[in-house]
C-alpha cells in the first residue's frame, strides 16, 4: 500500500539569535498517493529545504512529517534510515552519482542494500531515461544532463513510495526535459507514487498535478 505524504506546521531554522535562518515557516502540506505536486519560488525560499524534511534528512524544528502511518520526526533512527532507504526516492539536482560506478551500477546500488519490497530493472529503466546506450560508463564520461538522467532511473529502482525531486530538468533541453517529466508522472500516476518536484521550469508544469509556491519560508498555492 503507497502512503501519503502529510507534512503539518513544519518549521525548520538554522542558527540562532540574530543570525536566525528560516527556511520553512509553518508549512502544512498533504500529497497523495498518484499526485504529483510541483513547488515553484524564488532561489533561497526553502525548497531544497522542504524536501530534506519530507525525507526525513533534515529533522524538522517543530511540527510533524508523516509518511502514510509512519512518524519521521518521532521514529527511531534506524526505524527512519529504513523508510529512507526503501521507501523513498531522491533526486538530487546533480545526480549525486558515486563517482567509481558505472551508469548501470549506480541504478542497481539502492537494490543492494534495503529491503524494498518490489525491483525493477536497471537496464530498462536506463532505456526508459534514454541512457541504456552509456550503462557502462562512469559519472565523469556523463554530462551533466546525462548524470541527471541516471540520477532519476536510480531514484525509481526501488519503487519508492515517495519521490523527492529536485531540479530534474535544469540541466536538459526542452524536449527531453519534457520527456523526463512524462516518465515522472507516468511513474506517478501509475504505481501510486506521492511525488514532490521542484523546479524553476515553467513548461514541464501542465504534467503536474498540483502547483504550489514558497516564499521566503512560506508554502502557497501558486497563480500562474
Ligand atoms: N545549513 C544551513 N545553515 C544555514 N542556513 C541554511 C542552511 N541550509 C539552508 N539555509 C538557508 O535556508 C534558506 C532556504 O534554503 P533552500 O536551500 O531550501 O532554498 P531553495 O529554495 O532550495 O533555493 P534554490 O532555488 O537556490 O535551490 C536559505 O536562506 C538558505 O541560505
Ligand atoms: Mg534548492
Amino acid at each position: 500500500m503507497n502512503a501519503a505524504l502529510t507534512l503539518t506546521d513544519v518549521t525548520l531554522t538554522h542558527g540562532d539569535g540574530p543570525e536566525t535562518v528560516t527556511a520553512l515557516d509553518d508549512v502544512s502540506l498533504v500529497v497523495e498517493p498518484g499526485e504529483l505536486v510541483a513547488i515553484v519560488g524564488p532561489s533561497g525560499s526553502g525548497k531544497s529545504s522542504l524536501l530534506a524534511v519530507a525525507g526525513a534528512l533534515t529533522t524538522p524544528t517543530s511540527g510533524s512529517v508523516r509518511l502514510g502511518d509512519v512518524d519521521l520526526v518521532a521514529a527511531r533512527p534506524r526505524e527512519r534510515d529504513a523508510v529512507r532507504r526503501d521507501r523513498i526516492g531522491f533526486v538530487f539536482q546533480s545526480g549525486n552519482l558515486v563517482p567509481a560506478l558505472t551508469a548501470v551500477d549506480q541504478v542497481r546500488l539502492p537494490m543492494t542494500f534495503g529491503r524494498a519490497r518490489e525491483h525493477r530493472d536497471p537496464m530498462e529503466l536506463l532505456a526508459e531515461v534514454g541512457m541504456d546506450h552509456k550503462a557502462r560508463r562512469r559519472p565523469h564520461e556523463l554530462s551533466g544532463g546525462e548524470r541527471q538522467r541516471v540520477g532519476i532511473a536510480r531514484a525509481l529502482v526501488t519503487r519508492p513510495s515517495l519521490l523527492l525531486v529536485d531540479e530534474p530538468t535544469s540541466a536538459l533541453d526542452r524536449q527531453r526535459g519534457q520527456d523526463i517529466v512524462a516518465l515522472l508522472a507516468r511513474e506517478t500516476h501509475e504505481h501510486g507514487v506521492a511525488t514532490v518536484m521542484v523546479t524553476h521550469d515553467h513548461g514541464i508544469l501542465s504534467h503536474c498535478d498540483r502547483v504550489l509556491e514558497m516564499l521566503d519560508g512560506r508554502l502557497g498555492v501558486h497563480v500562474a
